[in-house]
């Protein structure tokens, strides 16, 4: 059975209450943090490396929970005969193109994008990549893109994408989402949520909610609040549809471990 990725197993309130209360909490505030070299900051080697080193593409499993989660959002594209485009940012191996394309009508057509070429390569590099339904594209998104979209994009889809940027950039980034899209299309948005399990596995804090993980690449974790700040800034061109946790219990098959997984769900909309 396919695992509900969009349930809600557990309050959020109330893990955070029992973190803040335990040990956990020390973790969390903890004020031994470790300076990055500014030049490494949003540096795409690091992922390359990872793309490089893991080329199978199997690294993320496939999400096929998406037409199910976002479905008020896809329904409308797949029952339209307009030719549009869903774009992706930081699309990596193609874990989200992927699990889409064979269930969207031919008239949508994917523009995955990455600022890691060997990201790009390996989400090329699959049996089901179709060059008429998918294009790729370099595309670093703390800056604005500099390509013509062959249509109209209707969805921008960012999943755990930013959760990899540095925070001094996430305004930036949904900014230059913002400014591709026409009034009335959305960014569907699933990142790292506050007190995830991976967060309290990590071990190199960056600052306030941020992670390098051992290979460098950073690992940032979303709290309501703080993504709700942002799109404040932005209220002139974005409005929050849907924000929430999604909360999910998982056990690991070979350690039997038990993780509370913690998701930022998000919808927006530009005005
Ligand atoms: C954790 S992976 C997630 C990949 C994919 N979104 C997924 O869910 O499978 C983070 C991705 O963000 C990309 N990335 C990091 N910083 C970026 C940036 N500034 N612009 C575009 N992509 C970026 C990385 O190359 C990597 O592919």
């Amino acid at each position: 059975m396919e695992r509900r990725y969009f349930s809600n197993d557990f309050d959020f309130e109330e893990y955070k209450n029992e973190i803040e209360s335990s040990d956990l909490n020390q973790f969390w505030c903890s004020n031994d943090v470790e300076t990055i070299k500014a030049e490494n900051v949003n540096e795409s080697h690091y992922w390359d490396v990872f793309y490089q080193k893991h080329k199978s593409g199997k690294f993320y499993k496939s999400r096929n929970y998406l037409l199910h989660e976002f479905k008020n959002y896809f329904s409308p594209l797949i029952s339209s005969s307009e030719t549009c485009t869903i774009l992706e940012c930081g699309a990596g191996h193609g874990a989200t193109v992927y699990s889409l394309i064979d269930k969207l009508p031919l008239n949508i057509f994917f523009v995955a994008t990455d600022y890691s070429e060997d990201a790009l390569v390996s989400l090329k590099d699959n049996n089901a990549f179709d060059c008429s339904r998918i294009q790729t594209s370099t595309w670093d998104i703390t800056r604005p893109l500099d390509i013509k979209l062959p249509y109209l994009p209707r969805i921008i889809i960012c999943m755990f994408t930013m959760s990899a940027i540095h925070p001094m950039f996430h305004y930036d980034c949904l900014k230059n989402m913002a400014n591709i899209l026409k009034s009335g299309s959305v960014i569907l948005f699933r990142d790292y949520g506050i007190f995830d399990f991976t967060m309290f596995k990590q071990k190199s804090k960056v600052c306030q909610n941020l992670y390098r993980r051992g290979d460098n690449t950073l690992s940032f974790y979303f709290t309501t609040e703080y993504f709700e700040s942002i799109i404040e800034k932005l209220k002139d061109e974005l409005q929050i549809v849907e924000i929430s946790y999604c909360t999910i219990l998982s056990t690991n098959r070979k350690t039997k471990e038990t993780m509370k997984r913690i998701y930022l769900h998000s919808v927006i909309k530009k005005k």
